[in-house]
C-alpha cells in the first residue's frame, strides 16, 4: 500500500486513510494509486460491508496536486484526468456502501472523490468546494457531473463558476452532505452509520446501491425495469427467505450475506 494511503479492516467496516497532511492530503500519484490499491484490496476481502473513507490533519483532501500538475501538457492532463476518473470510479462501482468522513477541506478532487462516496457525513468544520476556476482550469475528476446530479445544475453551475468555499452548513443545506456533526462526534457517528448498514442484509444493500447507481441517469421506465430485477434477484438469497420468516416469527434475522 502507498506511504500516504492506510486501508484497516475489522468487525466488516474497511476505514481508508489518506495520510499526506503536510499537503492537506492532495492527490499525487501516490494517493492515487494508494486509494486504487486500497479499493481493489477491499475488492478481494468478502468480509467487508462497507467502508469509510477519510483523511487526516485539517483536510479531507485539498484536490488534485497542484504543484504535480502545473507543468503538464494537454495530453497529460487529459490522461490524468481520466486516471483520477478511473480511480474514482473504483469507489462509486464498490459493491458496498462507501462512507465519506469529511473532517476538513474538501476542495476540488477533494470534493469529487468525497461526491463519489455513496453518503457524505461531515465535520462542522469541513468546507466544500470546486475552486478550479482559480486556477484557470476546470475540475476533471468527475465535478462537473457529479455536482450538478447530486445539488441539480443550478447550484452545481454556480459553485462552479464563482469556485466559492462553502462552510459544512451551506453544503448540508445544497444536499451536498448528508449530516453535519462536531468533529470529535465524525469516527463514532460514521462508525455507527456503517454498523447499521453493516447489520442489514448485504446482497441487498448492495443491490440497492446499484439500482441507484445504474437506475437514476436513464429514464425511470429503464430504472424500474431494472429495480424489479434486482428485487426478483434478492429472492434467489438465503437471507430473504431469513429476513421475511425472522419477521413472521417475531425474532431478529440472522443475516449471512447469501
Ligand atoms: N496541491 C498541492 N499542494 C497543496 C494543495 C494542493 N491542492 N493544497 C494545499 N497544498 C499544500 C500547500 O502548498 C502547503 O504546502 P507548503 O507548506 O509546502 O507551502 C500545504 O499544503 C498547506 O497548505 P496552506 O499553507 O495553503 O494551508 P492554508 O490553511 O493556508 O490553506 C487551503 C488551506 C485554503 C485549502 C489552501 O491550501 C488551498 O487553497 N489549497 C488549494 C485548493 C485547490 O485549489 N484545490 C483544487 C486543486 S485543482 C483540482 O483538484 C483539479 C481536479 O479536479 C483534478
Amino acid at each position: 500500500m502507498s506511504q500516504h494511503v492506510r486501508l484497516d479492516i475489522a468487525d466488516g467496516i474497511g476505514v481508508v486513510t489518506i495520510d499526506r497532511p503536510e499537503a492537506l492530503n492532495a492527490l499525487n500519484d501516490q494517493v492515487l494509486a494508494g486509494i486504487e490499491e486500497a479499493f481493489i484490496a477491499l475488492g478481494r476481502d468478502a468480509s467487508v460491508r462497507v467502508v469509510i473513507l477519510t483523511g487526516t490533519g485539517k483536510a479531507f483532501v485539498a484536490g488534485a496536486d497542484i504543484k504535480a500538475m502545473a507543468d503538464l501538457s494537454p495530453v497529460e492532463a487529459c490522461s490524468f484526468a481520466q486516471r483520477g476518473q478511473r480511480i474514482f470510479n473504483l469507489i462509486e462501482d464498490y459493491p458496498h456502501p462507501v462512507i465519506a468522513a469529511v473532517n476538513g477541506f474538501a476542495l476540488g478532487g477533494g470534493c469529487e472523490l468525497a461526491m463519489t462516496c455513496d453518503i457524505r457525513i461531515a465535520s462542522d468544520k469541513a468546507k466544500a468546494g470546486q475552486p478550479e476556476v482559480n486556477l484557470g482550469v476546470i475540475p476533471g475528476f468527475g465535478g462537473t457531473q457529479r455536482l450538478a446530479r447530486i445539488m441539480g445544475r443550478s447550484q452545481a453551475k454556480y459553485l462552479l463558476f464563482t469556485g466559492e468555499v462553502i462552510s459544512a452548513a451551506r453544503a448540508l443545506e445544497l444536499g451536498l452532505f448528508n449530516e453535519v456533526v462536531a468533529p470529535e462526534e465524525l469516527m463514532p457517528r460514521c462508525m455507527e452509520i456503517a454498523r447499521t448498514i453493516a447489520a442489514k442484509a448485504p446482497v441487498a444493500v448492495s443491490l440497492c446501491k446499484h439500482a441507484v447507481n445504474a437506475g437514476t441517469d436513464g429514464t425511470l421506465g429503464d430504472g424500474l425495469e431494472l429495480e424489479a430485477e434486482l428485487f426478483g434477484r434478492t429472492f434467489t438469497t438465503a437471507d430473504q427467505k431469513e429476513g421475511m420468516h425472522a419477521f413472521i416469527d417475531k425474532r431478529p434475522a440472522q443475516f449471512l450475506g447469501k
